[in-house]
């Protein structure tokens, strides 16, 4: 099984793979690219480009698969994708919903979650955060430090919120080292080989009592080789007995397929290992047993559409074709060095034999979206290209740099389209500046 994207493979000459389009891709009899039953290319002429675009009945079969197996255990990991649509759909669907920051809090709190099923992370939670979730009525507070103990302490009534400690476990899981999470080197959580996390939550139950009755860890992102979860279960599990504790989360970071040629288990398959590996490890049958999957559940329900607006040959070199995004709406290929494919909407299954660079149209050169990508021979400006499997981390991590407006996100399902979220404005721009 070919890795992760991050390990550089090659977009290949056939047309794009289907495993990394939604469940409700198509093409029509022109070849044309229907998603949920819209044409891309009516999208375009409407909403203009370029646009994120999203096939809502795979972000629901997403949830629902997980769902299936941990009911509200399942937490959504809100920084993955977040806009009230998206959290409305993942508590609809029956999945609690993780924030790491007061602001992810407050657009979940925005979409009408209530707060007994938010989950709120992160490893530098201000007084004033911790303050909110807790007026907030959030279900669970993960501890990430001792500081944290002093202010929740200073809060004193935590409300309904229990607590859980984030264990780092010491797990190197095989990702890039920017989503890596669970090495002792790292800003997140509390060692369990120092002893920290029990001397973390023996504090915390001295000062809170029962509440303080949870482990959470998290390795790290786009991991596709399930080993390193099984090896954080082992780790961690003689902690949650030791303490009696009632529930353990296992995180989230289970990896997609980006290139025609990878794959990654399904969140059914995850979840089967996961709680394989929990009672091969002796959590007893009475602890809840949680996740927080962001990426597998969101990534490849979404893709997003540019236009192409210059070619240019450059003899000897390559070939560069630019689009009308670029770094500020998927800074992932210039953060992590990650790999995507492109085709065009209007010859989906055609195949690419022509090698391009795909850069946006942002001023510098680190601007790529495809450093080593691949076209049909007949692509020509004015073509819509798509790039698919950007549902995660794409929107969510986009910037206005260059002051480029931020695209739209756009729902389909059952031949509809919705705007969750419009384009920026120049007016938005500008918004913040007297
Ligand atoms: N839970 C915790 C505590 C996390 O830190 C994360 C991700 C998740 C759950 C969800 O992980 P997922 O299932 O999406 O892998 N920007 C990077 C990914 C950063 C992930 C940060 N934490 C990227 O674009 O690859």
């Amino acid at each position: 099984m070919a890795q992760s994207s991050d390990a550089k493979s090659i977009p290949s000459e056939e047309g794009i793979a289907a495993h990394l389009l939604p469940l409700g891709a198509h093409a029509d009899e022109g070849g044309r690219l229907v998603v949920g039953g819209v044409r891309v290319d009516d999208l375009a002429a409407e909403f203009g480009t370029p646009f994120f675009l999203y096939d809502e009945d795979h972000l629901r079969a997403r949830c629902r698969e997980i769902v299936a197996v941990f009911g509200r255990g399942a937490a959504f990991a809100s920084k993955s994708f977040l806009t009230k649509a998206m959290a409305r759909l993942a508590f609809e669907e029956g999945m609690a919903l993780d924030v790491s920051t007061g602001g992810e809090l407050e657009v979940v709190l925005a979409a009408g979650v209530p707060g007994e099923y938010i989950i709120l992370h992160g490893n530098n939670k201000s007084f004033a955060e911790l303050e909110r979730a807790v007026e907030a009525g959030v279900g669970r507070i993960v501890v990430d430090s001792f500081d944290e103990i002093e202010r929740l302490g200073a809060i004193g009534d935590l409300g309904r919120a229990k607590l859980s400690i984030r264990v780092n476990p010491s797990v190197e899981a095989h990702t890039h080292e920017f989503v890596m999470t669970g090495q002792e080197d790292s800003k997140f959580g509390l060692s369990l080989a120092s002893g920290a996390a029990d001397r973390a939550i023996e504090a915390l139950r001295d000062r809170f009592g029962d509440i303080a009755d949870g482990a959470h860890a998290h390795i790290g992102s786009q991991i596709v080789e399930l080993s390193g979860f099984e090896r954080e279960i082992e780790i961690v599990a003689p902690f949650v007995k030791r303490h009696s504790l009632r529930e353990f989360v296992i995180g989230g970071g289970l990896g997609v397929a980006y290139l025609n040629d990878e794959f990654a288990p399904s969140l059914s398959h995850w979840a089967q290992e996961i709680t394989a590996a929990c009672q091969r490890s002796g959590i007893a049958d009475d602890v809840a047993i949680g996740v927080e999957p962001g990426r597998a559940i969101v990534a490849t329900a979404g893709m997003t559409c540019y236009r192409i607006g210059t070619i240019k040959e450059i003899a000897g070199y390559r070939t560069y074709v630019a689009i009308d995004g670029g770094m500020s709406d998927n800074p992932r290929p210039v953060l992590y060095g990650s790999g995507y494919e492109a085709f065009l909407a209007r010859s989906m299954h055609a195949k690419r034999p022509r090698p391009v660079r795909i850069v946006g149209k942002h001023c510098e050169s680190g601007d790529v979206i495809v450093s080593d990508g691949r076209l049909p021979d007949d692509a020509v400006v004015g073509d819509l290209l798509v790039t698919p499997v950007t549902g995660a981390y794409g929107f969510s991590m986009a910037s206005n740099y260059n002051r480029v407006p931020r695209p739209p996100v756009i729902f389909v399902a059952n031949g509809s389209a919705r705007v969750v979220v419009r384009r920026e404005s120049i007016e938005d721009l500008l918004r913040l500046e007297p």
